[in-house]
């Protein structure tokens, strides 16, 4: 291992993960379930994306209640009060509602009255996104610690009569307590970030913003769920997290056989197996949960993150690479020494 490269001086802090948590909504909807209700099949949705089961919430379950949930234990893990917290990031595209923000309500439901809380809205890449903003204030010292949660109920705007879409996706949250380490070596050692509006068409929902507001009627009424364009955001997704894997690691002077793990946004399984491979990456340094939960958007990193932890895969001291891509289009990576 050679640190730091490009010479730059390590910062004297570093944001350190020292709790992590998730939580999904008991409910599951199976391939064979689906398989009811659309015209596809297990072996096809299997073989095309790695899925078998997603989580799906009821209409009492929102955005909020899950993110809660997975905030609690990751302060459980961290060993800290909810009232010491400064500041609360919720990245969904799933919001509770317009406004005020998700992280409003999770402040209120954790007891967090000293934190400073804001949602932010970068789809799947919005943990990733979130991680990279908590490293800036924590390495200025302008932080002691904070949450940052992944969170969404993208269920709620699936549209389940397109066999394409809906096969896709779950609910849950999941989430990271961050704090500040004095060792100069341990946390977030690198983080990048990258968008493209020009695609913006490849992934979204449109309805009820201002350019289609509640209080018009929609020339489509489709515009209410998510449309994809699944080939160009499979192409996209590849090329994007080989670009931003290599960057990093080159920025860091690390090389693949420094990492222990790389955990990719669960968006489909042969997205993050064809990644991999153009990575030089072996099987047993990929995590895949796809299987279980689904693309979860902006929760899908800490999910995959949390079980991955607690699953005994990543130790203290790992090096990990966390990668996400999704509507925007954005897309970044976060390098860490766990
Ligand atoms: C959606 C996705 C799984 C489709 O897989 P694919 O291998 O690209 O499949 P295609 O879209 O080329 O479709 C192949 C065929 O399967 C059919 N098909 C599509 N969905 C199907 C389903 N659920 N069950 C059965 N057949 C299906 C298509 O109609 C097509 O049939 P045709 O060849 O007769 O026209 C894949 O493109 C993907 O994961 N894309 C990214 C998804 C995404 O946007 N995620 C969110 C952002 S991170």
């Amino acid at each position: 291992m050679n640190r730091p490269a490009n010479g730059s001086f390590p910062p004297a802090y570093r944001a350190v993960i020292t709790g992590y948590g998730s939580f999904v909504p008991a409910k599951t909807l199976t391939n064979d379930e689906l398989a009811k209700m659309v015209d596809t099949s297990d072996k096809w949705i299997t073989t095309r994306t790695g899925i078998k089961v997603r989580h799906i919430t009821t209409d009492q379950e929102s955005t909020a209640l899950l993110a809660t949930r997975a905030a609690e234990n990751a302060l459980d893990e961290a060993k800290m009060k909810a009232e010491d917290i400064e500041l609360i990031i919720v990245a969904t595209i799933t919001p509770e509602m317009v406004f005020p923000s998700t992280a409003s309500f999770v402040q209120r439901s954790l007891g967090a009255s000293k934190a400073w809380v804001f949602d932010l809205a970068a789809a799947c890449s919005g943990f990733v996104y979130g991680l990279s903003i908590v490293q800036q204030f924590i390495e200025s010292g302008r932080l002691n610690n904070a949450i940052v949660i992944g969170a969404e109920t993208l269920t709620k705007i699936t549209d389940w009569t397109d066999r394409t879409s809906c096969i896709l996706f779950g609910d849950g949250a999941g989430a990271v307590v961050l704090e500040r380490s004095k060792d100069g070596r341990k946390g977030i050692l690198y983080s990048t970030m990258h968008s493209d509006g020009d695609r913006w068409e490849a992934l979204n929902c449109q309805a009820y913003g201002s350019r289609y507001p509640s209080s018009k009627k929609l020339d489509d009424p489709n515009k209410i769920y998510m449309q994809i364009k699944g080939r160009e955001v499979y192409q996209q997704a590849i090329r994007r997290i080989v670009e931003t894997v290599t960057e990093s690691l080159d920025h860091c002077g690390l090389t693949m056989d420094d990492v222990k793990m790389f955990i990719s946004h669960q968006m489909n399984a042969r997205i993050i197996e064809s990644a991999a491979k153009r990575l030089n990456l072996p099987d047993e340094k990929v995590f895949i949960n796809i299987g279980e939960y689904g693309n979860t958007s902006a929760a899908s990193v800490p999910i995959a993150f949390d079980d991955c932890a607690r699953k005994g895969k990543i130790e203290r001291g790992d090096i990990v690479i966390l990668v996400a891509f999704g509507a925007g289009l954005t897309w970044g990576a976060n390098v860490i020494e766990f």
